[in-house]
């Protein structure tokens, strides 16, 4: 899950462009990092271990002359060390090729022994140094047309592959080609410009097209040319994309994720409440949602898919439908349905939900799911992806550019599409009135002034309270109930991710039966208890910790003295309808994460070993 950004230009220097779009793609990676040049016919290279930031500096000590043509990458390792020799751009042993990739090329150990048996050498453990090297031994039968050669190499590789290469004896073009990994171009003034995803290219232009899978294409200056799969050219319409440079900067916050989940509440009326037709009680997707009262009534069941925190999503997403719409809803692993057995489709409606619509497991199992021709509905927070292109059906969820790894504002935004959708399934079917339509309706639109109590003084104070009992520990449970289960699923996700503090989250009815076991004077208990259905059952979880020694925050509702004079730390939230709990409480529980991996000196944007998008099985 590396990031790529390249761009050739008519005139002038494209470097510092490129390596200011790379810093924004940081998230996809961020072991070691590179750029490359072509001038005077030979290719220039400087790689180092570590952050873009390390890079820059060697830049700024062995700088790069000035080049109207640059290729640059950051790296998340998948074959090789993060070492400088395993860092991206790779050439081929006579220097006649550079490539940068994202993906993973499966056969390259194969075709690196063909390849040493031909003579070439090679410095790295890298899979795309083998690739650098197989265009290499294509160029002379092609006459040295690096899209030829590339073109005969391809079938050849086995995997997935973005990729962006360029040869020593042309500083005009560049050469793109993608299969299962993303990869956009942006048509600029007199530049041409590619990259993992558009935000790395929001500096350079807001014009982009979209390469499909088993593309290439030619980048010049003033043109890309695509060629499909056969290599018959072909034309595709430029998108504009209206997401700012700014969006994907900090904004003067510390962290990309302080910024993120301060933007929930905008995020709220951003993907809800232009959808809200408060008259009909209902609501309207827009055309890509595609799904009339009919269609809707033809499913017998929904199956809700995803990956880490949009599977927590998924989890809600069932609960929301079978509360408003009286339909069962399935939840599954995206990665564990790739290999369950092969059941017919049968008249279910499958949800992926994917932040970055380009999670492979998740659009693996769309593929399946439409190969047995099944209907997939994709929620998704990135235009242009791949699950919005190629999903039958498609919500987006208008969050802005997600940055930090520990996805929040984006969870946000899948609760508020999924909220929405279970109330449409219900208009549709007839199982919702008006009224009750317009009530669940009224109740989003007050969520969010309530949503400003969260980010007050006093609620800060409170998260420095509960951090203070979970920076010290090794471990902690996250404990909640019917639609807070899946927010104790998240809460322990974000502490995990970003504090490296192992902790689990579990449907609180499950305690007595083993995790209950764990609990003493070190190790603390996350509980949610605000108003509902289980709100008795989750007091009585907090007095079975207490008994045990062990130490409780607790999630409550403002002014619950019941549940505050239990707990050792209490996050008061505003009292919503059960609901829309999930909504509210998982909020809270981002900011403890986020306060406790800060104190630990955690990097809390870009954790160890994790990636934003994770386009490799
Ligand atoms: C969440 O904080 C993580 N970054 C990760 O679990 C993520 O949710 C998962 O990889 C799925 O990503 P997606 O929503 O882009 O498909």
């Amino acid at each position: 899950m590396c990031g790529i950004v390249a761009a050739v230009g008519r005139e002038g220097n494209v470097v510092p462009s490129v390596i200011q779009g790379l810093k924004t793609l940081e998230y996809r990676g961020y072991d070691s990092a590179g750029v490359a040049i072509v001038s005077d016919g030979a290719i220039q290279v400087r790689r180092r271990t570590g952050k873009i930031a390390v890079l820059e500096e060697d830049l700024g000590q062995n700088g790069l002359p000035e080049s109207s043509i640059a290729l640059a990458h950051t790296r998340w390792a998948t074959h090789g060390a993060p070492e400088d020799r395993n860092a991206h751009p790779h050439r081929d042993h006579l220097e006649k090729v550079v490539v940068v990739h994202n993906g993973i090329i499966e056969n390259y150990a194969e075709l690196r022994a063909e390849l040493q048996e031909a003579g070439h050498e090679f410095s790295s453990d890298t899979d795309t140094e083998v690739l650098a090297n197989l265009v290499a031994s294509l160029l002379e039968e092609n006459s040295g047309d690096l899209h030829a050669a590339i073109c005969a190499a391809l079938p050849r590789v086995h995997g997935a592959y973005a990729l962006v290469a360029a040869s020593a004896s042309d500083s005009d073009s560049l050469v793109i080609a993608r299969h299962d990994s993303p990869l956009v171009v942006g048509i600029g003034d007199g530049v041409t410009c590619t990259a993992s995803d558009m935000p790395a290219l929001l500096g350079l232009t807001r014009e982009f097209l979209v390469l499909e899978n088993g593309e290439t294409a030619i980048l010049t200056p003033d043109s890309c040319q695509i060629y499909d799969p056969n290599n018959q050219t072909i034309e595709r319409a430029v998108q504009h994309c209206d997401w700012t440079p700014e969006q994907a900067e900090k904004g003067g916050y510390p962290h990309f994720m302080l910024k993120e989940i301060e933007e929930q509440p905008d995020v709220l009326a951003r993907t809800a409440f232009d959808r809200l037709h408060d008259a009909e009680g209902d609501v309207e997707f827009e055309s890509e949602f595609g799904l009339d009262d009919q269609a809707l009534c033809v499913f017998s069941r929904l199956r809700f898919m995803a990956m880490g925190t949009s599977f927590h999503s998924a989890m809600l997403g069932k609960l929301f439908l079978e509360e408003f719409a009286q339909l069962p809803g399935d939840v599954v692993n995206a990665s564990e349905f790739l290999y369950s057995p092969k059941l017919k489709e049968g008249d279910a409606l499958t949800v992926i939900i994917s932040q970055s619509g380009e999670t492979a497991d998740s659009l693996r199992a769309m593929r399946e799911v439409q190969s047995r021709g099944g209907k997939v509905l994709g929620i998704c927070n990135v235009r242009g992806s791949t699950l919005d292109r190629e999903a039958d059906h498609v919500v987006l969820t208008h969050c802005g550019p997600e940055v930090g790894v520990a996805s929040t504002k984006a969870f946000f935004g899948q609760l508020a599409a999924l909220y929405l959708l279970a109330l449409r399934v219900g208009r549709a079917r007839g199982v919702l009135s008006q009224e009750q339509g317009f009530e669940l309706l009224s109740d989003l639109r007050h969520l969010r002034p309530k949503l400003d109590a969260l980010f007050s003084e006093a609620a800060a104070q409170a998260v420095q309270k509960a951090a203070d009992i979970l920076a010290p520990v090794d471990s902690c449970l996250f404990l909640g109930r019917g639609f807070n289960h899946p927010i104790a699923m998240e809460g322990a996700l974000k502490l995990k991710e970003i504090s490296y503090i192992h902790a689990e989250g579990y449907p609180a009815g499950e305690m007595k039966h083993g995790p209950i076991a764990l609990i003493d004077d070190s190790f603390p208990v996350v509980a949610i208890a605000t108003p509902g259905r289980t709100y008795e059952k989750m007091v009585s979880n907090i007095e079975e910790v207490r008994a045990r020694s062990g130490a409780v925050v607790a999630v409550a509702a403002e002014g619950d003295e019941k549940v505050s004079g239990l707990a050792d730390a209490t996050l008061f939230v505003p009292e919503v309808p059960e609901h829309l709990s999930p909504l509210v409480n998982v909020i809270p529980l981002q900011q403890l994460s986020y306060e406790v991996a800060k104190r630990l000196g955690k990097d809390v944007d870009q954790p160890r070993n994790l990636a934003k998008s994770v386009t490799v099985e």
